[in-house]
């Protein structure tokens, strides 16, 4: 076949992509062909303009570093993790609510004992975290692996440090009690803004839109038998609620600061001087729905 045009050209690529052997490959190949033959025709695109879009693309690629995904922002900032999040997570009403991942999330966190101070020396009023985990039967759940972390009160990660991964700070594992609670204790995170000074950060100016996100603690909990869940609990306080520039807020992950007197807390721990506390409790989906 030759000679093809606007109007043939999507057709024959189609026929070409619909022989793959792999049936997901398949489906993914043609939905591609078919929705990108589609936005070209609905852009017209300039050759200019679409030697600026390869540009703008090669420029997130040559971002990537060991500490820096400028994909996972793109992702982020046009809605797409959070679009990919959901149609992953239908799960049953109560079980918690997930939001994105984020770029921050390092695999080797140390791990704490309960109730320690996790915030490596970062900045920031001091804060009680206290939680626990259940499963959707309204069971504790012991032994539950809780990794968390959060930026400093500038709004700064430990890996955006000038010495990278040298000194992990505000982030750890703990894990829960036979009660299903965890506690720990650290700093009040501030809201931020998101690299913004490569290809994403030059999109989101061009959109005229900002590159904050409210202040929030990551948490990635999981259980065996549980789906693994990936989601932050954002501070009730904060500015940019309902403008994160991923599109991650969901109202409940949206938790107020308590005041925490010293001595014992609500949760029965003890603290040795007043501080601010997030309470929340987790409740994990089961594997497989
Ligand atoms: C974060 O919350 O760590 C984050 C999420 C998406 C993009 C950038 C940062
Ligand atoms: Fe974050």
């Amino acid at each position: 076949m030759r000679n093809f045009d606007e109007t043939s050209i999507t057709e024959a690529v189609l026929e070409r992509v619909r022989h793959a052997p792999n049936s997901r490959h398949r489906i993914i190949s043609e939905a591609l062909v078919r929705h990108l033959h589609d936005f070209v025709r609905e852009v017209e695109p300039s050759h200019d303009e679409w030697a600026q879009a390869i540009s703008f693309l090669t420029r997130v690629g040559q971002k990537c570093t060991e500490t820096r995904q400028e994909f996972i922002l793109l992702s982020d900032t046009l809605g797409v993790s959070m679009l990919v999040d959901a149609i992953n997570h239908r799960f049953p009403g109560h079980a918690t609510q997930t939001t994105v991942l984020g770029p921050f999330h390092v695999a080797s966190a140390p791990e704490f004992a309960l109730g320690d101070d996790i915030s490596g020396g970062m900045t920031g009023a001091p804060l009680l975290v206290e939680g626990k985990v259940g499963g959707i039967d309204g069971k504790p759940i012991a032994g539950a692996v809780v990794e968390f972390w959060h930026a400093d009160a500038d709004g700064f990660y430990d890996v955006q440090s000038e010495t990278g991964l040298a000194k992990l700070a505000g982030r750890g594992v703990v894990r829960t009690d036979a009660d299903g609670a965890f506690w720990f204790r650290t700093v009040i995170p501030a809201a931020y803004p998101i690299p913004d000074d490569g290809p994403v950060g030059d999109m989101l100016k061009a959109q005229a839109r900002h590159p904050y996100r409210p202040a929030h603690v990551h948490f990635m909990i999981s259980a065996p038998g549980c789906e693994t869940l990936v989601t932050h609990l954002f501070l009730a306080d904060s500015e940019y609620l309902d403008s994160d520039v991923v599109f991650g807020v969901k109202d409940a992950l949206i938790c107020g600061l308590q005041t925490q007197h010293a001595g014992l807390t609500a949760r029965g721990n003890r603290i040795a001087m007043d501080m601010a506390a997030l309470r929340y409790d987790f409740v994990l989906a089961n594997a497989n729905k």
